[in-house]
């Protein structure tokens, strides 16, 4: 756990230290417990959260809050978007060509977060 001191002493500690902080804070995030029935974060969550938010609140005027949407609403909003049956090119963008699997993932984890009241700056 703790280095030697003589390790310590040497000048290029610091930058050696720094390296590690990234892997450290990756092994915290993974062992964090998850909630219990809550999903694993999609793989596809990245670009949905800069309007919708990881947790599902939105991040930018006009766009709606998710969490705690029920599932087969998202699930099936999600595929009009994608059918164009919802045609909103925004939305229409940002799925693309998914697959019925990936929007299932991303319903389920927008439909499984609480909704949580947001400051408004
Ligand atoms: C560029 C911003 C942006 C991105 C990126 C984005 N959305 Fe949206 N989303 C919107 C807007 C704006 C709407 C409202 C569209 C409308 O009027 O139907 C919307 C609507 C939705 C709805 C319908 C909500 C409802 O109540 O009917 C769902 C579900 C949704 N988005 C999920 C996602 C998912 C999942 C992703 C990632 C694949 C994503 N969005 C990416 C902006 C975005």
């Amino acid at each position: 756990m703790v280095p030697p001191p003589r390790i310590d002493a040497v000048s290029h500690t610091g930058k050696r230290h720094a390296w590690a902080w990234p892997w450290l804070a990756a092994g915290l995030m993974a062992a964090l417990p998850s909630h219990a029935g809550v999903p694993a974060k999609p793989a596809r969550l990245g670009l949905c959260a800069a309007c919708h938010g990881e947790t599902g609140m939105a991040q930018i005027p006009g766009a709606p809050n998710l969490a705690g949407q029920k599932l087969d609403y998202l699930r099936e909003a999600l595929k009009q978007y994608r059918d164009g049956r919802r045609n909103v090119p925004l939305m229409r963008a940002a799925i693309g060509p998914m697959s019925d699997a990936d929007l299932d993932e991303l319903a389920r984890w927008y439909s499984a977060q609480t909704p949580h009241p947001q400051g408004h700056p």
